[in-house]
């Protein structure tokens, strides 16, 4: 973050004048920040029809068809995505990806940007009035083509954030200068900064994963968890806290308000050997995010800014939060002094055996 933009940003700015100022400095900019605008636009319209719930219809409804991962499409899931594409075919977007899109979408052939988005992300979650959220990545479009301006290192991103359908809707970004952090006021329909350069806790005791999937994990994440849940009797002398909502993004908004690590690992199910979540509109712009307020994001053990994809719905494995708890779970994978061989927790030596 810049000194300027440190001095310059106040709360309850609207999210206009934000952007407004930083893309005054650079006349590239000017078309990522009509994104940044689209996608406020579009969640704020997302939110109101989630904020009616079922009085709209049964928007967690399947509608029949499987989206590119396999999994049903939900109307909202739907809705959103067309909520998303109609906002940014009035920007300079190029090239669109999407979770529901089987393939990359040319919006506007002549645009620099390419913007992968997750529309609505924890879809399974609609019905039990649980948070929800949109996640969105944008590259600058590559002359080389719609593949080549997403196939490429998460590092290269120029934008990256997520919406959160919760409580209030929350909407943090970033555009490689810090974190910021605005919340849509109901009665303007505006979003207002609440605060820029957020920065994630370095260490926590607390972790969210799936524990059903127990059994399914590899070592490391194994020793990882077993150390956590044995807490103050265990290795690491200290108890430990768990949490899990199942929507990415109420997860990371939850990390960034008081730290805490996530995991969604490989596994050993069929279809889970790179996890569950996706590179390009998941884990990127999760992790630029993450890294920007002094977080790390890893796949358990390599950066996931480092990696690139090469397929649309590239799954990955991601770590990430705290920075020294992530670092620490790379070491169950790196180091064998961590990576040792210990009773599993259900064992021989286990807690739960009888
Ligand atoms: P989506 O609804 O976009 O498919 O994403 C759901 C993701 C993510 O939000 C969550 O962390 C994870 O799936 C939950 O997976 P499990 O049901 O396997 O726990
Ligand atoms: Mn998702
Ligand atoms: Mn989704």
């Amino acid at each position: 973050m810049s000194i300027d933009a440190q001095v310059r940003h106040t709360e309850g700015e609207s999210l206009e004048s934000y952007l407004n100022f930083w893309s005054a400095a650079d006349k590239g900019r000017g078309s990522v920040a009509a994104v940044i605008a689209a996608l406020a636009e579009a969640g704020a319209a997302i939110a109101a029809v989630i904020a009616s719930g079922p009085l709209l219809g049964a928007m967690g409804a399947e509608i029949g068809q499987a989206n590119a991962d396999g999994d049903k499409q939900r109307k909202l899931d739907i809705l959103a995505d067309e909520a998303v594409v109609s906002a940014l075919r009035r920007t300079s977007t190029a090239y669109y990806a999407s979770e529901e899109e089987e393939a990359i979408v040319t919006l506007n052939a002549d645009g620099d940007l390419a913007v992968a988005v997750d529309p609505l992300d924890g879809s399974s979650n609609i019905e039990a009035n649980i948070s929800v959220g949109t996640i969105f990545s944008v590259f600058p479009a590559s002359p080389a083509g719609a593949t080549a301006s997403f196939f490429r290192p998460g590092e290269e991103q120029s934008a990256g954030g997520y919406i959160v359908y919760g409580p209030h809707t929350s909407f943090l970004f970033t555009l490689g200068e810090g974190v910021a952090y605005f919340v849509l006021d109901p009665a303007t329909r505006t979003f207002r900064l609440i605060s820029h350069g957020l920065k994630i806790a370095p260490s926590t005791r607390e972790y969210a994963i799936n524990a059903s999937n127990y059994r399914h994990w590899l070592e490391p994440i194994r020793t990882f968890i077993d150390d956590c849940v044995e807490g103050s009797e265990g290795p690491r002398g200290k108890d430990f806290n768990m949490r899990w909502v199942a929507s990415l993004v109420a997860e990371t908004h939850r990390i960034f308000m008081r730290g805490g690590v996530f995991l969604y690992p490989a596994d050993q199910r069929a279809g889970y050997e790179q996890g569950r979540l996706r590179l390009l509109y998941e884990a990127n712009p999760i992790a630029f995010l993450v890294e920007q307020a002094g977080g790390a994001a890893t796949d358990g053990a390599e950066r996931v800014l480092g990696k690139s994809a090469a397929s649309l719905h590239q799954r990955t494995p991601l770590v990430f939060g705290s920075a020294e708890k992530v670092a620490r779970i790379a070491s169950y994978y790196n180091d064998s002094t961590f990576n040792r061989s210990r009773p599993p927790l259900f064992g021989e030596r286990g807690l739960f055996r009888s």
